[in-house]
């Protein structure tokens, strides 16, 4: 139906006669002469419609959104618009068809809208016509092409998995389908392929990935969906090294295609433990400092209850210190970062202000002229600074603290938003405790290998075992994860036993994977990237809503077609399912 596309249209094309389609973005009426901005993927071409046009009617008739196709001669402009790639020219009308008409639209259909949220997702399909969600799902097929022509080049096959099988333990809610054939038994969706992607390397195919969905019933965040997309690797006679090395290529093959830009590779690898101690998170923000200090051995000899009770008790006393806080961060400030500490388990948050080259702070009367010396020369403080403090549990002391550096990075701006820092966290705990289960659990899921020489320790120092397991964090996220697994059915029964399986769990949940650790399994090893956190972090967004045709909103609704709704008896029936409100 056309012969060129919107975007297109250059200086060069000036005496052509084109014919174009696409939606009215914008019409203006200027002294008699009509513009109508027509907009198409591939962005957007002036048309111009003078008084003594034919068509000048039909033109005074168009609406935003109306659906054009417009014949016409190019010219070029006398106002040229340098902001857009076709502004040095226009379209003269010769011919003009409403191809349909549109009622006003519910929002602004521009890059800079009106539209709150609610709208935005309840009228996906306008929102979706905005050129900067075109533009982010146009990098999300960029990044897709390039991640299937890397791993195909490499050798890996794609092969998909079940949606419909038994759980995966991947620590989240399983969402079930509830059998007709079987009532009474249901499938799980999988909360991701691991399973079967290590079944496959008992298959024999050595090299397998795949872009999978996977589902979890799960709270939702900004960088989280109920149903979500991952890049699914695994290998086959690999160790951690080889695992890192093919990701970091394939990231950086997938910058260079979709940004054209060039990553450094290999990434920084950081111990679990220095990631939580430094920068209190197992994924930290690399892009600013305000490391996390330990400050125990100087508070020990301060006499303020707290810290000397909390000391007592074997814990920490541990702060950051803010260049330049002191002025930016008023009593009130503090109190609202004390109730953000609060919420990562702090009991409060001491505080303390050099300014004038003098302390101010809550527990500035516990301090003398000895202590205030030691603690500028010991943690180099200087004029303006404020520090802030939690003496707590170790983790607690961690977590909070890592909160409130990240939230203070935001509020003053020491973020440098043009970077993509990568790195892997390695060498985790193969397990952590859950207090609310009374358990250990598996820190990663329960396929993950326990370091060389661990292996004596799974049931007897479960807290000292460490995992071949590796994150790769990406700006602040936890970009993908991923291990080196247990291909050895004695040991796999360990960890089954460790976390606190009976026999009667692992037959029932369990038995077909366990029968095919008999059978010959090689070593093997992987990781999944999330997509959606990729295109997200790739394309500069903070939602993962931004770069997902159809998510689901914070309420982990559609607004759009209002899923999940009620379903018919009759539909009911068929499932034997008798569900009373
Ligand atoms: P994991 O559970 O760490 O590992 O998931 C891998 C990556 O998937 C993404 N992700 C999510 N993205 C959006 N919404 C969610 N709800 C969500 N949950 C996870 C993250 C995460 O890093 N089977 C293992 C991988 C392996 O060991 O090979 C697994 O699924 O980016």
């Amino acid at each position: 139906m056309r012969t060129r596309t919107n975007g297109e249209l250059r200086i060069e094309n000036v005496g052509e006669n084109v014919t174009l389609l696409g939606w009215c973005s914008k019409k203006r009426n200027l002294g008699g002469l009509i513009f109508i901005d027509l907009r198409d993927r591939t962005g957007i071409a002036q048309l111009i419609v003078e008084p003594d046009n034919a068509n000048y009617n039909k033109a005074l008739d168009v609406k935003n959104e109306y659906v054009l196709k417009v014949t016409g001669i190019v010219v070029e402009r006398q106002n040229k618009n340098k902001n857009i790639p076709t502004g040095d020219v226009e379209i003269n009308v010769s011919e003009l068809t409403i191809l349909n008409e549109a009622e006003n639209p519910p929002m602004l259909i521009q890059d800079q809208t009106d539209a709150l949220e609610d709208t935005r997702m309840k009228y996906r399909y306008l929102d979706l016509r905005r050129p900067v969600m075109q533009y982010n799902l146009m990098m999300r097929h960029k990044a897709v092409i390039a991640i299937r022509n890397f791993f195909d080049e490499e050798g890996f096959i794609e092969i998909e998995t079940p949606y419909l099988g038994k759980s995966t333990p991947e620590g989240a809610r399983d969402f079930l389908v509830p059998s007709r054939i079987y009532p009474g038994s249901f499938y799980a969706l999988p909360q991701s392929p691991q399973m079967y992607k290590q079944l496959l390397m008992v298959a024999g195919f050595e090299k397998y990935f795949q872009i999978a969905k996977c589902f979890r019933d799960e709270d939702l965040r900004a960088d989280r969906q109920l149903e979500f997309t991952q890049v699914d690797v695994e290998m086959s006679f690999v160790d951690e090294l080889d695992v890192q090395d093919i990701t970091e290529k394939m990231l950086k093959y997938v910058w260079k295609k979709v940004l054209n830009q060039d990553i450094q590779i290999p990434f920084i690898k950081m111990d679990y433990d220095v990631a939580m101690n430094k920068y209190g998170s197992d994924k930290p923000d690399t892009r600013f400092d305000m490391f996390l200090t330990d400050m125990t051995e100087w508070a020990s000899g301060v006499p303020f209850n707290i810290f000397q009770t909390q000391i007592s008790l074997g814990n920490k006393v541990k702060g950051i210190i803010v260049h330049h806080g002191a002025q930016k961060y008023s009593r009130k400030e503090i109190d609202r970062l004390t109730e953000l500490a609060k919420k990562y388990h702090a009991n409060g948050l001491a505080w303390l202000k050099y300014e004038d080259f003098k302390f101010s702070g809550s527990f500035i009367k516990t301090l003398n002229e000895d202590l205030t010396k030691k603690l500028v020369d010991e943690f180099a403080i200087s004029n303006e600074d404020l520090i802030l403090i939690v003496s707590d549990k170790l983790e607690v002391c961690n977590f909070a603290l890592g909160a409130l550096r990240l939230q203070i990075a935001k509020e003053m701006n020491l973020i440098d938003q043009s970077k993509f820092n990568f790195l892997w966290v390695v060498n985790w705990p193969l397990f952590e405790y859950s207090e609310e289960e009374h358990r250990y659990v598996a820190a990663h899921h329960p396929f993950t290998s326990p370091k060389d020489g661990d292996e004596n320790l799974m049931l007897t120092n479960p807290e000292q075992c460490r995992a071949k397991a590796y994150d790769i964090v990406l700006n602040g996220y936890e970009l993908g994860g991923g291990s080196i697994r247990i291909h050895n059915q004695n040991i796999q029964a360990k960890m089954f036993k460790a976390i606190g399986l009976s026999d009667e769990e692992v037959k029932k949940q369990f038995s077909f994977f366990d029968d095919a650790l008999k059978y010959g399994t090689p070593p093997h090893g992987g990781l999944a990237i999330g997509l959606d956190r990729l295109v997200m972090l790739i394309t500069g967004n903070n939602n993962l809503r931004e770069v997902i045709a159809f998510p689901k909103a914070a309420s982990a609704r559609c607004p759009m077609s209002d899923a999940p709704t009620s379903v018919s008896t009759k539909q009911l029936d068929e499932l034997k399912i008798n569900y009373n409100k």
